[in-house]
């Protein structure tokens, strides 16, 4: 899997200098107080998109292979798309709850055995996506393969956030057709698949830029992909980039990449309705939608049964959850905004929100640790503060994206609030969590960003002194509302010089912050070894902060006088000698 770097591309400086003082093999904190459209390029005359030239069929197979062709040019009938579009997204499974499209056989939809290679791009939503797609493709009976060369069929899961991460898929595209260009010559040719955001965004334009290109499905077709390789497989070019009101994959179990990792993330809530003017997301992942708390609830307890430590609850704005699922959930006691925040969208009223699903997935299983990203500033009412502050297994770290330091900005940005209301949301966070570790978000140079503004947003990074932070220039990005109302005017070199000013200042004050830790013991989450020495371990303190500390025998704090080595998994007490690294994502 390859990641760019975005939310994960980690800038790090670790002191590997730590003092390991015990192992916690068992830990005891104290008592827990819709495929309902679809887009099909065939070469049939009356096809919807018959402007695009279609590569004919590749391979094919004798007889089996024409009938399927002929069949496939009679297409997808008007009842066919009217059943689809009103059949209930609840427990599909993509080969036996539904029956397949008339053109297709439940047999065409098996992957038999063909192998998929995935390749993630973008943010954690991405790896997650492509745990689900990959869950959808393997009960189709296909198979996955981390060696490239022998791929059946290649998926490239991608991001469209800033420009920089669709010309890395446009690179990366150039680099795959002449693996493409080989495979025609073969027996058996490749596949080429974009999934999620850039499908999303560029829709057809993608297939007519790279006629390589076979599939695009968008972040909720990921059940149509049988269907969708399998009239590739044929030599058609197929797309599904319907967004939904109500996909989020709920009883789609992720199969979890790495089978021996210590954390893992759950999906609990897709798309966003903010509308910030300068973001993409709202268009390319759709309208908010939550996952029931049922079906979180039921894969968080599958994790600790599987003895994971760590659990992440995902989305694009996790603390704005709302589980409408049921008639009952919307006599639920509605909560507040942050104070002195506000939205873009109509008041939404009832479900079950963040605070209720936060304290019951922190019941789950007390050995394993809560965290959630990305929140938005907008939803911390007391009642998830107080939780976090009282539940020791719910870690005290908090992302909290100010994306500016102005006001002025912040109100082109359409964030919904002020400066003044995010520092008191700090200063509350602070008083209400002590020692919490904060992270953020900020964009350098979004139009109309004068000198002055830029100096309150380095103001702002001084004055909270955050733990982590992500930082980027900005991007302009077409349908967003700055595109249509707003002039992309900071000049490129200008933007740069003050990212680069932001991220100077940014290091300064997290080197502060984070001294503080010195000569402090803490818990540590054991990952494994060290990236960067074969004789020590790596974990993760509360903070999301990487600890490294010497791969030593130390006492079992749950059987005293046996001394033994940390394993991945174990929690560790680590005293803290020297200050942690600086973490911080960086995007020019
Ligand atoms: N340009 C630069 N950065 C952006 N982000 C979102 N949209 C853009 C853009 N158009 C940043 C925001 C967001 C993070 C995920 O990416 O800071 O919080
Ligand atoms: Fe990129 Fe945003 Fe899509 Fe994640 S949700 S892949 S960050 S555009």
């Amino acid at each position: 899997m390859q990641l760019s770097q975005n939310h994960f591309g980690l800038f790090s400086a670790m002191h590997p200098l730590q003092c390991v003082l015990q192992v916690y093999r068992s830990l005891r904190w104290g008592p827990l107080a819709s495929v309902s459209w679809l887009q099909l390029r065939t070469c049939r005359a009356h096809s919807s998109l018959t402007s695009t030239a279609c590569p004919g069929p590749e391979r094919q197979e004798g007889g089996v292979q024409k009938d399927f062709t002929s069949r496939l040019a009679a297409g997808p009938t008007f009842q066919h798309f009217l059943r689809s579009a009103s059949a209930p997204q609840e427990n599909l499974c993509p080969l036996e709850a539904e029956d397949p499209p008339p053109y297709v056989t439940v047999d065409e939809l098996l992957g038999r055995q063909r192998k998929v290679y995935f390749e993630t791009y973008g943010c954690q939503m991405n790896v997650n996506d492509t745990e689900i797609a990959w869950s959808i493709l393997q009960k189709s009976g296909y198979l996955r393969t981390s060696n490239l060369q022998e791929a059946d069929v290649i998926l490239l899961v991608t991001c469209s956030i800033r420009e920089k991460a669709e010309q890395t898929i446009w690179n990366r595209l150039h680099q795959l057709k002449a693996l493409k260009t080989r495979r025609l010559r073969s027996r058996v040719p490749l596949r080429i698949g974009i999934l999620g955001c850039m499908a999303e965004r560029l829709k057809e334009e993608i297939l007519n830029r790279e006629k390589m290109v076979d599939l695009l499905a968008g972040p909720d077709a990921y059940r149509d992909l049988p269907r969708l390789l399998t009239v590739a497989e044929s030599g058609q070019q197929a797309a599904n980039v319907l967004l939904s009101l109500d996909e989020t994959y709920a009883d789609v179990m992720p199969v979890q990449t790495s089978p021996s990792a210590t954390s893992a993330f759950v999906s609990i809530m897709r798309g966003c309705d903010n509308m910030c003017s300068y973001c993409i997301v709202p268009f390319t992942r759709g309208r908010e939608r939550s996952r029931p708390v049922a079906s979180i609830l039921a894969e968080v307890r599958k994790l600790s049964e599987q003895g994971l430590k760590e659990v992440t609850l995902l989305g694009q704005n996790v603390n704005s959850f709302r589980d409408n699922s049921e008639v009952q959930f919307n006599n639920a006691v509605s909560t507040n905004l942050s104070r002195g925040f506000t939205t873009n969208y109509k008041t939404k009223q009832g479900g079950l929100r963040f605070a209720h699903l936060l304290d019951q997935v922190s019941r789950v299983d007390p050995e394993m640790r809560i965290r959630f990203t990305s929140p938005h500033p907008k939803d911390f009412p007391d009642e998830v503060l107080q939780l976090i502050h009282e539940r020791d297994n719910i870690c005290k770290q908090i992302h909290l994206p100010a994306q500016s330091g102005s006001s002025r900005v912040l109100e082109a940005m359409r964030r919904g609030y002020s400066r003044e209301a995010y520092v008191e949301l700090i200063h509350h966070i602070r008083e209400s969590i002590p020692g919490v570790s904060l992270s953020s978000d900020f964009i350098a140079g979004f139009c109309g960003e004068t000198e002055e503004d830029h100096l309150q947003t380095v103001s702002l990074l001084r004055e909270v002194q955050y733990n982590i932070g992500f930082l980027f220039a900005y991007s302009m990005r077409q349908k967003t509302r700055a595109y249509h109302r707003l002039k992309d005017d900071v000049p490129e070199e200008v933007k740069l010089r003050r990212l680069e000013e932001l991220i100077n200042v940014f290091r300064e004050e997290a080197t502060k912050a984070n001294k503080t830790s010195v000569g402090c013991t803490q818990l540590v989450l054991v990952e494994g070894l060290s990236k960067r020495s074969a004789t020590d371990l790596c974990g993760r303190n509360d903070g999301n902060l990487k600890v490294i500390f010497p791969d030593a025998e130390m006492e079992d704090a749950t059987n005293p006088g046996l001394r033994i080595r940390a394993q991945p998994g174990d929690y560790v007490l680590v005293k803290v000698r020297c200050p942690f690294g600086l973490l911080a994502c960086i995007v020019k």
